[in-house]
């Protein structure tokens, strides 16, 4: 939220500081004082959680790329080079590669976390399109990250998403064959391809950053939404961000950080795919290619579509819908919290994710096939006629006066004559628009 500066330079240094780059004021008014709501539960931590995971990435990546060659002759062993003989390289190599999982993961869950509180409503609709630039943005970093090892399905799940830009000789003949060999840089996946990946994979990370801090920005414009999804009234309403917020996420973050340790040190391949331990073979095709787990949903979209055109369509569709979602969203109150009917959809919308994961590792033949296009008819259907129906027909529960209302109930607010409504039952659900 913006807010007045309280920050006064204590010593002559700040003092001289603060009138050539006011780099303490910005820490000072945007990170210690900055004023909070008070209800923020444990969902309000992923923010932070992903913050870290965008540092962890970015050192461990640096680290990784001092050992890595990127050739299809030495590539696969440099990362075997990296796990044997390097120091701590073992370690290095999966924190990164572990950490890309629980990067996802935090992001899928900081996005639903999104979704249910209605935090892409106005006025915060540019903060929520950052953060699909972001998704975005991770979604192709991952995939070229996971190229680089150079394993078999390494080299094959570039084939083919390389390959589906071909699609585009549908609409215009030889279109697509002409892009995808440009992306190549030859007639197949090989040696150009590789070190244009791996050049981007390493610029990628610093644009995220950017785009993180363009996130935060617009966050810090209207301030936090929060679990009743009602604006903030009065300082009542809010606490300053030091040291609530930084001990909240703190805590949540050592919590993260164990269930990261927990999979680096017991469990490293667990969430990958043990072809990618077979050096990448261009005359031998897997017998199931299958991406990693946080793009199995998507892919199961990708096979749900009989067609190959309409299924990339498909594909892209599934991500850049959530750009639109502001717009979607016809409901007048924000959090699902006081919508009942909502509230349902919203879960049939994560257990259909979940099944989408579960069959992108599937076969797509038979009851997998179908059920493939049911849950890809709900994951669109959820978006195109649940958002902008609902909100018009639906009857939202009573909201409560104020944050603070929500926090200590009615009967402890001082009756003021700036809170009349707070203790009527009758009361109209607010309005956010
Ligand atoms: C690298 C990835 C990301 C980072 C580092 C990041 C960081 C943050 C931080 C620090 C906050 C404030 C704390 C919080 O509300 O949890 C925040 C809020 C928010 N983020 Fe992200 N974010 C990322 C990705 C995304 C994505 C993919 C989306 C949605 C598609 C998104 C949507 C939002 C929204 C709507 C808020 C405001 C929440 C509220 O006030 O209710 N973010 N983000």
């Amino acid at each position: 939220m913006a807010h007045p500066s309280t920050y006064q330079p204590e010593n002559s240094f700040t003092k001289w500081l603060d009138a050539r780059l006011p780099v303490l004021r910005l820490v000072h008014d945007q990170f210690l004082v900055f004023p909070t709501p008070r209800n923020l539960n444990y969902w309000w931590t992923f923010g932070g959680i992903l913050t870290f995971m965008l540092a962890v990435q970015i050192v461990t990546g640096i680290v990784l790329a001092m050992h890595y060659v990127a050739t299809p002759e030495h590539a696969f062993d440099s990362v075997e080079h990296v796990m044997r003989d390097v120091n701590w390289g073992w370690l290095i190599r999966y924190t990164h590669a572990v950490g890309a999982s629980m990067f996802f993961l935090a992001v899928y869950v900081h996005t639903l976390r999104g979704l249910y509180y209605g935090s892409y409503k106005a006025p915060r609709e540019v903060l929520w399109i950052l953060g699909v630039l972001i998704l975005l943005l991770m979604i192709v970093t991952a995939f070229m990250g996971y190229s680089l090892v150079w394993g078999q399905m390494s080299f094959w799940a570039v084939t083919v998403i390389t390959n589906l830009f071909s699609s585009l000789d549908a609409v215009i003949p030889g279109l697509g064959t002409q892009l995808v060999q440009w992306i190549w840089g030859g007639f197949s996946v090989g040696a150009p391809t590789l070190s244009r990946l791996y050049s981007l994979h390493y610029l990628f990370p610093f644009i995220i950053a950017g785009v993180v801090v363009l996130h935060i920005w617009a966050l810090h414009i209207p301030g936090n939404n929060n679990p009743t999804g009602i604006d903030v009234k009065s300082p009542r309403d809010t606490v300053p961000f030091h040291p609530y917020y930084t001990m909240k996420d703190g805590f949540a973050l050592v919590l993260f950080a164990m269930l990261f340790a927990g999979f680096v040190f017991y469990a490293p391949n667990y969430l990958s795919h043990p072809d990618n331990y077979i050096p990448a073979n261009p005359l031998q095709t897997p017998q199931h290619i299958v991406p990693e787990w946080y793009f199995l949903p998507f892919y199961a979209i990708l096979r749900a579509v009989p067609d190959k055109l309409l299924g990339v369509m498909a594909l892209l569709a599934s991500i850049s819908i959530l750009f639109f979602v502001p717009w979607l969203d016809t409901s007048r109150v924000r959090s699902a919290k006081y919508r009942p009917i909502y509230k349902w959809f919203f879960w049939a919308f994560v257990v259909t994710c979940l099944a989408l994961g579960y069959l992108g590792s599937q076969l797509p033949e038979g009851l997998y096939l179908v059920l493939g296009r049911l849950f890809t008819a709900y994951y669109f259907g959820f978006f195109l006629i649940v958002m902008p129906l609902l909100g018009r027909f639906e009857k939202p529960k009573r909201l409560p006066g104020s944050i603070t209302e929500s926090v200590l109930g009615p009967e402890l607010e001082p009756p003021t004559a700036t809170r009349p409504a707070a203790a009527t039952k009758k009361r109209k659900p607010e309005a956010v628009l």
